[in-house]
């Protein structure tokens, strides 16, 4: 356990059974993928499972069968994971996965007592031809599988969860073009994907997912694209865990001796390689599990994108060149300075061209100088700060000739962060700030005629204050603040159709715990969360949520932002 990490976080269990019993539900206040009155044409329940004992096991699997009144096309997918658990348990990571590629990742908040229960919604049509493509069954290789690796023999808690998929047919009066949910880079790939491979682990026996140890460690999927692939897009999917579960409050403590473990400092950097080469990264959201920091913090709302981990887009268009040539090429996947260990996943999006059997490809510009990093710590004993500050700017442009013409896509990604870690009073004061701001601009031309662009704007900031003071009675009682925010600004531009969307969501969180020989005594926490999201065809959608001592004292919505929903 790293010196530096908050007392609470290695004492879970403790902590588990401390928390005062409060509401069962447990929610994520982000924008819904159907609004209520929209009644999907079918619903099925994919798959259904009881987690209990399933550490090193492999997946839960499941047939699948479509129902014959809800055949391909849809207007809208949405997967909902629904699961209770029948008792106390610590917070678990766990994923689905069609035919090996992932749809959700997600953690499970801490259920404190018998008949918690929470619900995912996450809008799936992006995966909409692995859906379109499953009902050949196992016969084909093609299963639904969930992994949630729990154990019940220190604490009872047995996870139940539900995994049912609503088909949308017809117009959906949200208006809501294409798919929603995070409003991530989705603007210009309106139509969902034709082929998705994924770069995962093909053995299931351990999840699908790769263990990335160390910076070193680039483990890679060899994929064959058909030829005529017209646009591509990577999706990584990661979580972070054991020496990196709190990656964005580690110190920077350059290896050493008995008394810390080597620390890397709060910056990683999830990135992808084709045969090797460098096509790109993102520094990924600092998600806090519902352990973590003050687990009075997270219930009953769940951390920003703790329910619905976020997953992150790379355009590797510019890069088609390289793989079309009917052979197979190893997608590498790293995480910059890592600990031990990530789960990292990706699929490959191919949009196909079927009036070609062919698509000529070449690059353009590949500019892609090292990150610029820089690294500074100063510690004595458990006393000091650190600061790692990293700027990037990349450039990767490539051409496809396809039925569409010849088209350039150019990729520009910006990114600005930095990483402040102070520790003072012999430990008890500690000060975490972190800000990323990155700008992602694709822009696809056909000669001097732009045929459309889009560009996204992502600032999440994090601070966290906590000191700690020692109780009369014995024992710590540690104050923890917290603020934390994901901002995306997406502007698209299309055949000269501008439009764009924002989104801000944001956590403040106050709370203490007092914490004796290990054991937490007693402890609270509150919680204000604001979800917004606006663009052009939806309006605006607003939720409030202010909780608790574990219940919710508060809680507007509002599909218009009226100011009401504000207080
Ligand atoms: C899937 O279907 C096949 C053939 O009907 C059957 O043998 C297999 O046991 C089923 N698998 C699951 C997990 O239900
Ligand atoms: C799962 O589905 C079954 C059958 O419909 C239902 O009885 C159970 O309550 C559901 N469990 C959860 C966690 O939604
Ligand atoms: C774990 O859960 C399973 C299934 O509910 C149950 O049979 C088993 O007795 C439980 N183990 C412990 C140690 O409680
Ligand atoms: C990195 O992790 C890999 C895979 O576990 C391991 O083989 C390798 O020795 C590690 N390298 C370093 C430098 O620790
Ligand atoms: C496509 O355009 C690029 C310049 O933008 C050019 O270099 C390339 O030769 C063209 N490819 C074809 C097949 O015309």
């Amino acid at each position: 356990m790293n010196s530096f990490s908050f007392l609470l976080f290695s004492l879970l269990i403790s902590v588990v059974i401390a928390i005062d019993v409060g509401t069962l539900e447990h929610i994520d206040p982000t924008l819904p993928p159907a609004l209520p009155g929209q009644t999907p044409k079918c619903s099925v329940l994919i798959l259904h499972h009881d987690f209990a004992n399933t550490v090193g096991a492999p997946p839960a699997s499941a047939n699948y069968t479509q129902p014959a009144e809800c055949p391909y096309p849809w207007t809208r997918v949405v997967l909902e994971l629904s699961v209770s658990a029948s008792d106390v348990q610590k917070s678990r990571i766990a994923a689905i996965w069609i035919d090996g590629a992932e749809i959700l990742r997600t953690s499970t908040p801490l259920p404190t007592s018998s008949g918690a229960f929470w619900r995912v919604q996450k809008d799936v049509t992006r995966y909409a031809t692995l859906l379109r493509h499953l009902s050949g069954g196992e016969a084909a290789g093609r299963m639904v599988y969930m992994m949630l690796e729990n154990s019940n023999e220190t604490l009872p808690g047995v996870f139940s969860a539900n995994v049912t998929l609503h088909f949308y047919r017809g117009a959906l009066i949200d208006g809501r073009q294409g798919y929603t949910a995070r409003p991530t880079v989705k603007g210009l790939y309106r139509q969902p994907a034709d082929v998705i491979l994924p770069v995962s682990q093909g053995c299931y026996g351990n999840g699908f997912w790769f263990r990335i140890h160390n910076e070193s460690h680039v483990p890679f999927s060899s994929v064959t694209i058909p030829s005529n692939t017209f646009r591509a897009v990577l999706e990584i999917f990661a979580s972070h865990h054991a020496d990196d579960e709190f990656w964005y409050s580690n110190p920077l403590r350059s290896s050493y001796s008995g008394e810390f473990p080597k620390s890397n400092g709060g910056f990683r950097q999830l990135y992808a390689t084709i045969d090797g080469k460098y096509v790109g990264g993102h520094i990924p959201f600092p998600v806090i599990y519902p352990g973590s920091i003050n687990p009075y913090f997270w219930s009953p709302v769940a951390a920003i994108g703790s329910f619905d981990i976020p997953s992150y887009d790379l355009d590797v268009t510019p890069f088609l060149s390289m793989l079309l040539d009917g052979g197979p090429h190893e997608i590498g996947l790293g995480v910059r300075d890592a600990l031990p260990h990530w789960l990292v996943t990706a699929n490959l999006h191919l949009w196909i061209d079927a009036r070609s059997d062919t698509v000529l490809a070449g690059v353009v510009d590949y500019i892609a100088p090292p990150m610029k990093v820089s690294k500074n710590g100063e510690w004595r004993s458990v006393e000091g700060q650190s600061e790692v500050n990293a700027d990037g700017l990349v450039r990767f442009s490539g051409w496809t000739a396809s039925s569409f013409g010849n088209i350039t896509t150019t990729v520009r990604q910006k990114i600005t962060f930095k990483s402040q870690i102070e520790v003072q009073n012999r430990g008890s004061v500690r000060q975490v700030e972190m800000i990323n701001k990155a700008r992602n601009t694709i822009g696809v031309t056909s000669g001097s005629q732009i045929l459309g662009r889009v560009q996204m704007f992502v600032e999440s900031p994090l601070q966290l204050q906590s000191t700690m003071e020692t109780e009369m009675g014995g024992g710590e009682l540690e104050r923890t603040r917290l603020f934390h925010e994901l901002q995306e600004v997406v502007n698209l531009n299309e055949n000269q159709v501008v439009s764009s969307s924002t989104l801000i969501d944001r956590q403040n969180a106050e709370g203490s715990a007092l914490v004796h020989d290990g054991v937490t005594l007693w402890g609270s926490g509150s919680t204000k969360s604001s979800y917004k999201y606006r663009d052009d065809a939806n309006a605006c959608y607003l939720r409030t949520v202010s909780t608790e001592g574990g219940a919710v004292k508060f809680d507007m919505s509002s599909p218009s932002c009226s100011t009401m929903a504000e207080a």
